[in-house]
């Protein structure tokens, strides 16, 4: 059987969380597809050409653990205005979403582009404050060195670039079921997430 669910909504609204969620609870594979934008604005961070970087991108690129950091999401929402990066992309995305047993791939453009036919839709949102807050709280855990200020200023900056690129804009799917998770515990918004997919369920 394939099944594919797409998550899409802006940073640190909480998908990945609800994305690894779903897929565990309905045992699927999952694809978090952040980190092939973030594997390539690593590597031009390294001096590599974003296109050349994004065409030669392996699956071991993406378990580079240094892939996480702020440095690294703004450099991964540079490239991703780059048309030719992003259709550099788009086969490996599309062969991950059409394997047998089901898949949820999370990210920007998935239920608008990569994946228009999606089985279940989701776009998550929550108030660019909440969503600073917990990236901040995730990034002081995680040892890095950052303020409020800069972690709300760096979420608004990459919402924008995202939302204002010619390419494949973060917008919702006119079909995405919209879980607002500003108000919602973690539990709750797994709740709601797996309520809609299970909804799209055949039988
Ligand atoms: O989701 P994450 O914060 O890891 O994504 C990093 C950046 O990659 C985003 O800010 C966005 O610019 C870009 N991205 C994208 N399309 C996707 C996934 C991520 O443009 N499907």
């Amino acid at each position: 059987m394939s099944f594919v669910v797409a998550i899409d909504g802006p940073a640190a609204a909480g998908k990945g969380t609800i994305s690894k969620a779903v897929a565990r609870h309905f045992g699927f594979a999952h694809l978090d597809t952040g980190l092939l934008y973030r594997a390539v604005g690593a590597k031009t961070l390294l001096g590599r050409d974003a296109v050349e970087a994004a065409q030669a991108l392996t699956p071991e690129d993406l378990e580079d653990n240094d892939l996480r950091t702020p440095e690294v999401a703004q450099a991964a929402s540079q490239v991703a205005v780059i048309a030719d990066v992003r259709s550099a992309l788009v086969a490996f995305q599309r062969h991950f979403a059409g394997r047998d047993g089901g898949a949820v791939l999370d990210g920007r453009d998935i239920g608008t582009v990569i994946c228009p036919d999606a089985d279940a839709k989701l776009f998550v949102t929550a108030s660019a404050e909440r969503r600073a807050e917990r990236r901040y709280l995730e990034l002081i855990e995680k040892g890095h060195d950052v303020t409020r200020g800069q972690v709300l200023e760096d979420v608004v900056a990459r919402d924008t670039r995202d939302r204002e690129r010619a390419t494949a804009p973060l917008i919702a799917a006119s079909d995405a079921t919209e879980i607002d998770t500003s108000d919602l515990s973690i539990e709750q918004a797994v709740a709601a997430a797996v309520a809609a997919v299970s909804a799209k369920m055949p039988g």
